[in-house]
């Protein structure tokens, strides 16, 4: 046993946005932190990881009133959603919590006095773009007009996709609001900037002192000799967020208290736990604290974040770590092609712990994208976790069930080997504590290798089958057992679930890193289950398919009315000529039916009078099957036929929805299937 007293380790991964779903992207970082945090618990460190929800801004303010209900109750929804999908991978924060919460108003406050009381907070006016039917200032992203450069219709008020032009919104030729139509005007109001040039000396020192990878250390070097400015932290009302204590009607900007979230989530845990939070956050103090973020964040993280914790007297950041982007087969996760993929759609089709392992098996502490390649994401798991570690234990637990009635043998046959499997994990421990996991994987493999070599030159089934050796086929599989042991050992952190259920299998009481010195020896092991099953290709399409179904009902949300028409304005103007490619037609619904595993889906057979079509619509949530059968509706006949993974789906029938239902369209009496509707 070590002697030194535990490492108090504070860690924290990026708060996710209150306003939309997790997906593959962001899990990429979430499990990359609790890999790290579940390898320093199993370590004996007193190790706590904290998140929260990003619960402010104006984004989160818009959706909250599109979808005509309060921003926290959209916060709390959203929440909940989050919490969900993170216990789906595994994902073990010691708290979650979120940035509109008492305790981040107070540490806001406080941090935003002691700079201001110190002279690092500056005022002045500033114009902006405002809309006026709204009443609301608007960020670039809010604006919409024609590009000065090339002239392209419909850019956004800082950069032009088409000429990769950049400018002001002003520049922008007839600039709309993106969120009402209306024309923006030039208004000035007062804003408050943090002065983040007071800090360039600490901030040259701290970035040049390990706190950030080599590679981030350079970007910022760029930055840094490109100059500071200071950082607008306030934002008009309305505004979704804090209030200014001194500064009525002006809110703190999301991205101000964001990252004082991290603060406040940890102190709702010290104060729900009984843990000193101020010995983890005063200046002085010997705890560790690390942030783990991906690449496009940086600037708030390494700039932002630790300049304003020195300004209020806090201690800052033993490490950034930063990670680059998720590419899925080589591209950008693309909503069109289906891999743009959510947590809980991937976890409806696979089992979270293969992404948990071919995380593992590709990050290293570097700040390079990780492409989870889907062909290659199959075979690896499927060589490595099924084909290599659990059929250690597939292959030794029948003849320990069968030769030793479940108690392994009372003498370890191999001290040298098994000596070797426990040595082996001070490197391993090594490559976790730097986040080379990648390392850690191949090693852990390589291992495996082995051991599957021992047992099969040692061919326990052939042994088996001759007279008298029985003792040693229980004695080889033993061996087996123990070295099987050993992995799972080293694997917990990235598989936890998995680890969970070989401790059982084991009947050992923790497979913490510590415990791997203790030999299993004339010990009961229970009976053996397969701990996993084999990735099917199968299973990675539908969950592609359902990605793409997953386009198709966020499309289906946007266009259904949410509020009065000034919210949701009247689509662009279009020619008669436009309107009549569209052929309606008055149909008959002739059948309708459940759709095996699509929870929102009808599938109706439409009579048109001469033919019939096969439709899937997005009903199910608001009509039985029966109730509509012989009823008519009105459908589009003409739509491009679309594959999907029921079938194929020949149109459209018509309908609308709110957050009380869908209505779907019906002809007054008399109308006949198969009638044009103009
Ligand atoms: O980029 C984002 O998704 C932000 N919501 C991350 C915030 S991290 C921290 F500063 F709170
Ligand atoms: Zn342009």
């Amino acid at each position: 046993m070590s002697t030194t007293s535990p490492r108090r380790i504070l860690v924290t991964s990026a708060l996710p946005y209150a306003n939309g779903a997790i997906h593959l992207g962001h899990l990429l970082e979430y499990i990359q932190t609790d890999i790290w945090v579940r390898f320093q618990k199993s370590r004996g460190q007193h190790c706590y990881y904290v998140c929260a929800d990003d619960a402010h801004g104006t984004a989160i303010m818009l959706r909250a009133e599109q979808e005509g209900i309060s921003p926290e109750a959209l916060i709390e929804r959203v929440s909940d959603d989050h919490q969900a999908d993170f216990a789906r991978f595994g994902v073990a924060f010691d708290n979650y919590h979120s940035t509109h919460s008492d305790e981040n108003r107070y540490y806001s406050e406080l941090i935003y006095q002691r700079l201001r009381d110190k002279g690092h907070i500056a005022t002045r006016e500033i114009e902006q773009m405002f809309d006026p039917q709204k009443g609301l200032f608007l960020a670039d992203r809010f604006i919409k007009g024609t590009c000065p450069k090339c002239g392209a219709d419909d850019q956004y008020g800082d950069n032009c996709e088409k000429c990769g032009a950049t400018y002001t919104p002003a520049e922008l030729i007839n600039p709309v609001s993106a969120i009402s139509g209306a024309t923006p005007e030039v208004r000035s109001s007062m804003h408050y900037f943090f002065k983040l040039p007071d800090f360039a000396e600490f901030l040259q020192r701290w970035i040049n002192d390990d706190h950030v990878q080599p590679q981030i250390r350079n970007k910022l070097m760029e930055w840094f000799e490109s100059g500071f400015n200071e950082w607008d932290i306030s934002r008009d009302a309305p505004y979704f967020g804090f209030e200014i204590p001194d500064a009525p009607g002006k809110y703190f900007y999301v991205w101000l208290d964001a990252p004082i979230g991290y603060l406040a989530s940890f102190k709702n845990l010290c104060e729900r736990e009984g843990i000193d939070f101020d010995s983890f956050w005063q200046p002085s103090s010997d705890a560790e604290v690390y942030h783990f973020i991906g690449k496009d964040i940086v600037y708030f993280h390494a700039l932002f974040w630790p300049a304003m914790l020195q300004g209020a007297d806090l201690r800052t950041p033993t490490a950034v770590n930063c990670h680059g982007f998720l590419t899925v087969d080589g591209a950008k996760m693309s909503k069109s092609r289906g891999t743009f993929i959510k947590a809980a759609t991937y976890a409806d089709y696979l089992n979270p712990e293969y992404l948990r392992y071919y995380f593992a098996a590709k990050l290293t502490s570097k700040v390079d994208d990780l492409d989870l390649n889907l062909d290659d994401f199959a075979a690896r798991v499927n060589s490595d976790l099924v084909g290599k570690v659990v059929n250690i234990a597939s292959r030794c637990a029948g003849f320990v069930k069968k030769l030793g009635d479940g108690r392994l043998s009372a003498h370890c046959s191999e001290p040298q080997m098994v000596a070797r499997f426990i040595a082996a994990g001070e490197g391993i421990a090594e490559d976790f504590e730097a986040r080379e996991f990648s390392r850690a994987m191949r090693s852990i493999m390589e291992l495996a290798d082995e051991a599957n070599t021992y047992i099969a030159d040692k061919e326990p089934w052939v042994l088996a089958k001759q007279q008298g050796r029985d003792a040693e086929v229980l004695e080889i599989c033993s061996v087996g057992i123990n070295l099987f042991r050993q992995l799972m050992i080293y694997l917990a952190p990235v598989v936890p679930a998995m680890a969970e259920q070989a401790r059982v299998f084991l009947n050992v009481d923790t497979l913490d890193w510590e415990s791997r010195h203790d030999l299993l020896v004339d010990h009961d092991i229970n009976k053996f289950k397969p701990l996993m099953q084999r990735i099917e290709r199968d299973k990675i399409d539908a969950m592609i398919d359902a990605s793409k179904e997953d386009l198709v009902e966020e499309a289906k949300l946007k266009q259904a009315p949410q509020g009065p028409l000034a919210e949701t304005p009247i689509a662009p103007e279009i020619s008669f000529e436009d309107f009549a490619k569209v052929d309606l037609r008055i149909a008959r619904i002739a059948k309708a039916q459940y759709v095996e595993g699509a929870d929102k889906l009808l599938q109706l057979t439409l009579d048109l009078g001469g033919e019939t079509r096969n439709v899937f619509s997005g009903i199910r949530s608001a009509y039985a099957p029966e109730a509509l059968e012989g009823r008519l509706t009105v459908m589009v006949a003409n739509l491009a036929p679309r594959k999907m993974r029921f079938g194929l789906s020949e149109g459209m029938v018509l309908a609308s929805a709110n957050d009380d239902g869908i209505y779907l369209l019906s002809p007054d009496s008399g109308a006949e299937p198969g009638q044009r509707v103009t």
